[in-house]
């Protein structure tokens, strides 16, 4: 998969794609990610990419030229390409809308900053609206991480053992129970006997049932 996303701040991405299974999936030709700074597409020579909004209000607006550009520079060579904007308004992501981007060959994703972005983007560019929850950030790189995170990790041989992934929260339409590791005790909390009695009935069904209890407890709703 290829993701290209397009920002005024093409190193926060890329600091990011510098860690963990985004860096390993790249390196494995799973998945490629690409940030483009807008400046590079804008005409002027002070490379600006923010207007004041016409009819006055607070802040400034990004221009729609420069996304126009880097789109059509992205989607050179590619046949379908799917174009996210990253905004509060957008709908807010859930595992199911990972899977679905995950089947994508190309993902175009747009990092808005300011007040957001005018809105003939919206009308003839953008596919998708995205937003990673009800609060407002300043700007959509950290949301477009989300996305590539969230996707990526569904891309089969990403993660090394397809199982966790499987066995994720949500993927599963439930929370995982808890889970633990070594030492077997720890401030005077013991790790429940049936996990460590080697009785791989006994420890799926009593998984099964943390899953189930803890879904219960917090996120009910999971469960309707
Ligand atoms: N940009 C600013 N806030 C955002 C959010 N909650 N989701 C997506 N993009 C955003």
């Amino acid at each position: 998969m290829l993701i290209d996303v397009v920002t005024i701040f093409p190193e926060t991405v890329e600091c990011s794609l510098r860690t963990g299974i985004l860096e390993r999936g790249q390196e494995d030709g799973i998945i490629q990610v690409r940030a483009h700074d807008l400046r590079d597409f804008t005409d002027d020579r002070h490379k600006v990419t923010d207007e004041p909004p016409y009819g006055g209000g607070p802040g400034m607006l990004m221009k729609p030229e420069p996304f126009f550009r880097a789109v059509h520079h992205c989607r050179r060579g590619q046949h379908n390409s799917r174009v996210l904007l990253m905004t509060p308004q957008g709908r807010q992501l859930n595992h199911k809308i990972c899977e679905e981007l995950a089947r994508e060959e190309h993902l175009i994703i747009l990092c808005p900053r300011y007040e957001g972005v005018d809105e003939r983007v919206r009308q003839w560019v953008v596919t998708n609206e995205v937003s990673i929850g009800d609060y407002v950030l300043s700007g959509g790189e950290f949301p477009a991480m989300v996305v590539v995170d969230a996707v990526a990790r569904l891309i089969p041989g990403l993660v090394g053992e397809p199982e966790s992934v499987r066995g994720d929260s949500f993927a599963q339409a439930g929370l995982e129970g808890p889970q633990y590791t070594r030492p077997r005790e720890f401030q005077g909390l013991e790790v429940p006997a049936v996990l460590l009695s080697g009785n791989h009935q006994m420890i799926a069904r009593h998984n099964c049932e943390q899953s189930r209890l803890r879904t219960v407890q917090r996120r009910p709703d999971l469960l309707r």
